[in-house]
This record gives structure tokens, C-alpha cells and sequence, in this order.
């Protein structure tokens, strides 16, 4: 039993982003539906930006180490777009093609909040670095996980206790507060990728309202009507 499935772009896995502010819950829901998944028969790929491959691992150091701040937010722009490309090509399109489930803690939509709205950035500019940047690797799925910044902005600082804030947490809550705006624009400007979940509520409610909404997407692709024809062969 092999568990590659062909789709209408070929031997495909299903890639789905997770965004959301600090402290809304990303890496606990991916690692809850991590586990969902493989629980299905799924070969599960966890991953994260900046980084997920030695060179963007690299490059996240640098970034969130605040040392390349001075250059301003298009040069930090283009390094997160470095960054993700070598992520896309080296770890996460051929982990797709494999027939692998994708799994990505943060992706472009962080890019378009963080350097394109709360940045100030050039949007023609942002489009054109995000391109370069993904060559045409469309999340299948984004959940974006919904929380005041208040309440995120106390999760985050609870969770690190004495540790150090990165370059992005120092900032203020009205900067958390415009990038909420920002991602609820974007869902609504992309419906069918964007989902909303309200991240203010129990991980395990949560958990299954994604695991549903990550079952019906395999359905509709056929995904799970294969397997179980597989199971049978
Ligand atoms: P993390 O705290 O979720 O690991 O993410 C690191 C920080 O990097 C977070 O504050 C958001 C920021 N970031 C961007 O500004 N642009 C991006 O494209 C990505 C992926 C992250």
C-alpha cells in the first residue's frame, strides 16, 4: 500500500500554513494535528519560518537576533524572502510531491503582515519579492489563529517567563493590534484559503474544529475516499 495520492496537480501531499500573532497557539495546533494526521495513515512533515532548512535556520538567527533592524523593513523583507526560497525548494515542494503532508508554523501571509502592513512596505514591492520568493507554492489551506493582542501578548510573555523578547515581541500592542486587522483583511480577501478560528478557547476544541475542517479539505480532494480504496486493495 503505497500512501502517494494522485491529485490534479499530480503526486501531491497537502500544504497547510498556520498564522496568528504571538501567543495564539500555532505550534500547539500543528502539533495536534500533526498527530490527527499520522493517526490517518499521513506521513506528516512539521515545519516552521523562518527556517525549516539549514540555510533559512541560518537566516532566522540573523533576523530575529534584531541585527539586520537598522536596515530597515524592505531589506528584512528580502531576507525572510531568502529565506522561505530556500525553504520551498529544498525542504517543503519536494516533501510535497513525495505525497507528504505539509505542516508550516508561519508562511507569505506573515510576510504581508508583518513587513507589508505593519511595515509600511510597497505592495507592488511585496508581490513582487513574495513571488520570488515561492515560485507559484500556494498553501492548499491557512489557518489563521484569531486572538486580541492583548491576550496573546500575555500568553507570549508567560510562555518565555525570564527569556529574552525577540526583535518582534518587543513591540507595542497596537502594532500586535493593526496585524490582527491585517490577517482578518487577508481572509477576507482570500476565503477559500483562509480560515479564522477564534484561538481564545480550549487547545482540544480548537484542535478538532481544525482536524474537521482538515478532514472535509481531504475529502474534497479525494484524498480519503483513495485511501480507504487503497486499505481495500
Ligand atoms: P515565531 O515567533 O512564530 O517563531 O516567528 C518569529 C517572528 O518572525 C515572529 O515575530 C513573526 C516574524 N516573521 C516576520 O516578521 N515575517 C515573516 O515572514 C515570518 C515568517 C516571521
Amino acid at each position: 500500500m503505497t500512501l502517494h495520492r494522485k491529485t490534479a496537480r499530480g503526486v501531491q501531499g497537502l500544504f497547510i500554513t498556520f498564522e496568528g500573532g504571538e501567543g495564539a497557539g500555532k505550534s500547539t495546533q500543528i502539533a495536534r494535528l500533526a498527530e490527527h494526521l499520522r493517526a490517518d495513515g499521513d506521513d506528516v512533515l512539521a515545519t516552521r519560518e523562518p527556517g525549516g532548512s539549514p540555510g533559512a535556520e541560518a537566516l532566522r538567527h540573523v533576523i530575529l537576533s534584531g541585527s539586520v533592524e537598522p536596515f530597515g523593513p524592505a531589506m528584512e523583507a528580502l531576507l525572510f524572502a531568502a529565506a522561505r526560497n530556500d525553504h520551498v525548494e529544498q525542504v517543503m515542494r519536494p516533501a510535497l510531491r513525495s505525497g507528504r503532508m505539509v505542516l508550516c508554523d508561519r508562511y507569505i501571509d506573515s510576510s504581508r503582515v508583518y513587513q507589508g502592513v505593519t511595515g509600511d512596505l510597497d505592495p507592488d514591492l511585496m508581490r513582487a519579492i513574495e513571488r520570488a520568493a515561492i515560485n507559484g507554492l500556494m498553501p492548499d489551506l491557512t489557518i489563521i489563529l484569531d486572538l486580541p493582542a492583548e491576550v496573546g501578548l500575555q500568553r507570549a510573555n508567560a510562555r518565555r517567563g525570564a527569556g529574552a523578547a525577540d526583535r518582534f515581541e518587543k513591540e507595542t500592542i497596537e502594532m500586535h493590534a493593526r496585524r490582527r486587522d491585517a490577517y482578518l483583511a487577508i481572509a477576507a480577501e482570500e476565503p477559500e484559503r483562509c480560515k479564522i478560528i477564534a484561538a481564545d478557547r480550549p487547545a482540544g476544541e480548537i484542535a478538532r474544529e481544525i482536524a474537521v475542517l482538515v478532514d472535509q479539505l481531504k475529502v474534497d480532494r479525494g484524498m480519503k475516499a483513495r485511501r480507504a480504496a487503497e486499505v481495500f486493495k
